[in-house]
């Protein structure tokens, strides 16, 4: 059966930390992959922008000895004059493995549906896994442990990587604070509790929703924030949203609560002065960047995984 990543929890936690090891032996030795996927096709359709998963995906395939196809969603009849079924089954016949950022979660789930071929998602309004494996990987390299950590999630809630944070988080058994205002359009919708309370049985994951920022902060090995204004947000909310979220910033204030060794992660794109000061963002616990080049191994490593390359 063709195995798809549409969001994390689609990986058990073992699939994950399998994933993550090969990812750093990737990075450890990218010569001994660059045959890997050699003559294989990865197409890309993208309905929103991007900078890392484009440039990472695009590079990353090209080191395994494969070509990547960027395609915008925009420049196709998909929507218009074929459906997402045709699409899939067309470019099934083309290429290896279809990745796609898309709006709606529905497009996504259509495309797996579909589609002879496996499909990443490459985030959608649900989920962003490969950011978030890419992101354990990180947290795994720089504590030396992927083991009963606190990760403390501030700003919006209601948002793709906070859901994929969250199911991590119960897979892996973590602890993890998610605060976010009180209001539902900027908190986890009910579909995602409810999956995280199911993920959680028997790993020992405490997941909660909470309001006080310095309170969710203290013990904590991961501050991570996300940015106010996801794609496709209308520019009209910004004001609104700044007001209702700069409460939820990371401050130098915030990063003291946590664990002297506590690290600060945003998966970017960032904005200085918004959900997090310029000052956390460039200090000494950011480690932004190491998370951005990690885009590049996890990428492969998911590639090769659900290429049954290893
Ligand atoms: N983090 C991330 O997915 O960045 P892009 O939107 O630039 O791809
Ligand atoms: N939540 C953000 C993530 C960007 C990588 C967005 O959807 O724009």
């Amino acid at each position: 059966m063709v195995r798809h990543l549409l969001k994390v929890s689609d990986f058990s936690k073992e699939e994950c930390e399998k994933v993550i090891n090969k990812s750093i032996e990737i990075k450890n030795n990218p010569k001994k992959f660059s045959s890997t996927l050699e003559g294989e096709t990865l197409l890309m359709l993208f309905e929103k922008p991007s900078l890392r998963t484009r440039i990472s995906f695009e590079t990353g395939m090209q080191q395994l000895g494969g070509h990547a196809i960027f395609y915008s969603i925009k420049d196709s009849p998909l929507g218009k004059k074929e459906n997402i079924s045709d699409t899939a089954k067309v470019a099934s016949r083309f290429v290896n493995i279809i990745a796609a950022r898309v709006f709606k979660r529905q497009d996504i789930w259509d495309l797996a549906k579909y589609a002879d071929v496996p499909v990443i998602n490459m985030l959608d309004d649900f989920a962003h896994p490969c950011q978030i494996l890419g992101d354990f990987q990180t947290i795994k390299e720089k504590k030396n442990s992927s083991e009963n950590m606190k990760l403390s999630y501030f700003g919006d809630a209601h948002n793709n990587v906070t859901y994929d944070l969250m199911r991590m988080c119960a897979l892996f058994g973590w602890r993890m604070d998610v605060v976010c205002p009180n209001a539902p359009e900027y908190s986890p919708e009910q579909i995602v509790l409810e999956e995280i309370s199911e993920l959680s049985k028997g790993t020992g994951a405490k997941i909660e929703l909470v309001h006080n920022v310095l309170e969710a902060a203290r013990d904590s090995d991961v501050i991570y924030t996300d940015s106010w204004m996801s794609y496709g947000i209308p520019q009209e909310q910004e004001e609104e949203r700044k007001k209702e979220f700069m409460p939820f910033q990371v401050t130098s204030s915030v990063m003291k609560k946590a664990k002297s060794d506590a690290v600060f992660m945003n998966c970017l794109p960032a904005m200085r002065e918004y959900e997090q000061t310029t000052e956390v963002i460039d200090g000494p616990q950011s480690i932004v960047f190491d998370q951005a080049e990690n885009r590049l191994h996890i990428q492969k490593a998911i590639m090769l995984f659900l290429r049954e390359k290893f």
